[in-house]
């Protein structure tokens, strides 16, 4: 089975953008790290990102119906922004049966009040926040227990 690892606005600038928030760990490396894991596990991955809402919300539909074929344990999402701002996305989730456990590389309650809002939260199957981008293998490491049991 495979994991969707998904990736929202901005987080292509990772390694580059506010690297004492974020670290200088670019993507590509993120996507290096989860795919490794995910071997070990006997699962591919299937990494994406875009800045774009509707993109993020297609992701998330697609997801819905290659769950229901078997063919996907689950998304690790993480957001950005769009984590704060997007019913849409909230909508999304609600609306489809796969587990999708939501991933922030900061802790976000340590940051600005407008980051402790999570439209993703209520709907998501786990958080997992301020971690780094170690966060995204605990995700991974997170579905396939789930798929397990
Ligand atoms: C983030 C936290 C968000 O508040 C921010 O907008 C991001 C990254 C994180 O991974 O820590 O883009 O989701």
């Amino acid at each position: 089975p495979a994991i969707l690892v998904l990736n929202g606005p901005n987080l292509n600038l990772l390694g580059t953008r506010e690297p004492a928030t974020y670290g200088s760990t670019t993507l590509a490396d993120v996507e290096r790290m989860c795919t490794a894991r995910a071997g070990e596990l006997g699962c591919t991955v299937d990494f994406r990102q875009s800045n774009h809402e509707g993109v993020l919300i297609d992701a998330i539909h697609e997801a819905g119906r290659t769950f229901k074929e078997g063919a996907l344990l689950g998304v690790v999402f993480n957001a950005g922004a769009y984590t704060h701002t997007s019913i849409a996305l909230h909508d999304a989730v609600r609306s489809v049966e796969v587990p999708v456990i939501e991933v922030h590389i900061s802790n976000v309650h340590a940051r600005e009040s407008f980051r402790h809002h999570s439209w993703l939260s209520p709907v998501a199957a786990g958080i997992i926040v301020g971690f780094g981008v170690d966060g995204y293998v605990m995700a991974i490491e997170a579905l396939a227990r789930r798929a397990s049991r």
